[in-house]
């Protein structure tokens, strides 16, 4: 979703800010932009579409301070206007906003009430005014930061320059933004990626603002200066370094086995005995995630001795749910800042209940703000489709569910390992799957029992990356309806167990005598995990589909990285 980064240098920070935006790209956008100060005017350079296009339009160009956005769009359709840095009325700031205000429209009629012209349809142009309206009467930035804090609802991250000062101003309320320090500058970021080229960083808490120089950073908190820890950053993280591929998703694809690898080492000899007891204590166990964090967990959820109820965390939220204290809330989360899971988070946390973080982005908001937490280790995830992430929130909630017998295990979960390499030097059958379904339009996957849980991943992948429709059913369930769509051709998938699947077989039988073209797929459902070479298929199937149609692999559309918003 939408990405800031910011910077001000000794130097020209043009290149810095693309730099940045590019490692953001992986995020998802529409349109992007940057703003810079030049003799104390603001100069706005904006573009839908890919950074590259804005590359050209401003590498030849030169500023010390400047702010950059990628934006998805939310308020308002994709365009030049509704893009990112909005300047106010008398360009006397411009600004970038990650996250929502909620009451934009009422700020938005009293300012213009008071003159001011709105020329987007974005809930961050009134930010730029209030905050110039603010600033006329008090005369004072960091005054008028505080009075919009008190004035705006909702969540965002923001960088603002001002024409008159080679600073920029920053304001963060539940989107993540951090400090970036090297010695060419100062910089923010929502995004550690696009602070690589920086030495230290500093995190922001909550309603914290302030404002960077070339030199130093300024950080308040209800107008007290805060001093924080500075971490050093680690370089190259995020490269196509261990396996070298064309794109991310085949890249992360191939690395399931070393990564499911990595996590078995990390937590074979067990867990802390503080999360050992948050499992053994707990009366139930409540997961909390969304999209493919939730079919991990809908999986995952099986393994465990003790009941478990699973949520979409955007589900969670309603006013007859009670939080009990003997309940462990467990959120999944690849980017840890996915927005409907912190809103699930926060409604937990001031209910009082406990709270454990599972997440792959090292120190995200959800991993600092459950009171328990736990890496994931699977290195970062690039591609928009979770994969290998999906592979290790299965395994690590197993290890958890199995805390005191990993060892006994071990074994099973190597044999997995080994099945899920051999299944990805055996591409070619799923090549030739993907061929066949190139041309299609729908498809149908179907399953029983809990193999409906692998289905739904199964199928999530395939509509996100191919924009092929497809839809998931209960075997049984197909002639009660669903059988009306089956005529020539149309691919049904099936996915059971290598035993005792009759009722899919006549599924089979049903479809196929209405000409459906049937794709067969069985696991080892004695095998715990064994579901998982399987799944990997799929994952790859989704891949080689969505390359053979030309599909934007890596940055399918209309979708983002982390959803940070409602
Ligand atoms: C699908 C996908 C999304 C995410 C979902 C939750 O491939 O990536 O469905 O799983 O947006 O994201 P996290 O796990 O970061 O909370």
């Amino acid at each position: 979703m939408c990405g800031i980064v910011a910077g001000a240098f000794q130097d020209n920070v043009i290149p810095f800010l693309l730099y940045g935006l590019k490692q953001e790209e992986y995020r998802g956008y529409d349109a992007c932009g940057i703003g810079f100060l030049e003799k104390k005017e603001i100069q706005i350079v904006k573009k839908i579409g890919r950074i590259n296009s804005l590359v050209e339009k401003v590498q030849n160009l030169k500023g010390n301070i400047g702010i950059a956005h990628t934006r998805w769009a939310t308020h308002g359709k994709n365009t030049e206007n509704n893009a990112h840095p909005h300047m106010s009325m008398h360009r006397i700031f411009a600004l970038v906003h990650n996250g929502t205000i909620y009451n934009y429209k009422e700020i938005r009629t009293s300012l213009m009430q008071k003159g001011y012209v709105f020329y987007s349809q974005t809930d961050t142009e009134c930010l730029a005014n209030l905050l110039e309206y603010e600033y006329a009467l008090s005369g004072n930035i960091l005054e008028a930061m505080q009075q919009m804090q008190q004035r705006v609802k909702g969540t965002y991250a923001l960088c603002i320059l001002n024409k008159e000062e080679e600073r920029i101003y920053f304001m963060k309320k539940s989107a993540p933004l951090i400090i970036g320090i090297g010695k060419q500058g100062i910089s923010l970021s929502s995004d550690i990626r696009a602070l690589e080229q920086q030495d230290f960083s500093v995190d922001l808490d909550e309603e914290e603002y302030g404002y960077i120089t070339k030199e130093n950073y300024f950080i308040y908190n209800q107008n007290q200066r805060v001093t924080k820890k500075e971490k050093p950053i680690q370089k190259n993280r995020f490269q196509k370094k261990e396996i070298s591929m064309d794109c991310y998703m085949k890249k992360e694809i191939f690395e399931i086995p070393y990564i499911l690898e990595n996590i078995l080492k990390k937590y074979e000899n067990g867990f802390s005995a503080e999360i050992i007891n948050l499992f053994s204590q707990a009366s139930k166990i409540v997961f909390i995630a969304s999209g493919t964090s939730y079919h991990a967990a809908l999986i995952g959820s099986q393994y465990f001795s003790i009941p478990t109820e699973i949520y979409f965390s955007s589900e969670f939220i309603t006013e007859e749910r009670k939080i009990h204290s003997d309940v462990l809330y467990v959120f999944l989360s690849q980017s840890g800042e996915t927005m409907d899971v912190l809103k699930a988070l926060e409604f937990v946390l001031s209910h009082k209940g406990i709270t454990l973080g599972i997440a792959n982005v090292e120190n995200s908001t959800l991993l600092r703000k459950t009171q328990y937490s736990l890496q994931m280790h699977a290195e970062a995830e690039v591609a928009v489709a979770s994969t290998k992430a999906y592979c290790a929130e299965v395994l690590l909630l197993y290890l958890l569910a199995k805390y005191d017998k990993i060892s006994f295990c071990k074994e099973n979960i190597l044999l997995i390992i080994r099945e899920i390499k051999e299944h990805l030097k055996n591409v070619e059958s799923i090549e030739n799957i993907a061929e066949q379904l190139k041309e299609k339009e729908h498809a149908y996957f179907l399953a029983k029992g809990k193999d409906y849980f692998l289905i739904q991943e199964a199928s999530l992948k395939i509509k996100e990356v191919t924009y092929l429709h497809s839809e998931t059913l209960y075997a049984g369930e197909l002639k009660h309806g669903p059988i009306a769509l089956i005529d020539e051709g149309f691919p049904v998938f099936l996915l059971g167990n290598k035993e005792n699947n009759e009722a899919l077989l006549s599924a089979r039988e049903e479809v196929e005598a209405r000409g459906a073209v049937t794709y067969f797929m069985t696991y080892d459902a004695k095998q715990d995990l064994g579901f998982l070479p399987l799944m990997t298929d799929f994952f790859l199937l989704a891949f080689y589909l969505a390359q053979k149609k030309g599909c934007d692999v890596d940055k399918p559309r209309n979708l983002a990285k982390s959803v940070t918003v409602e």
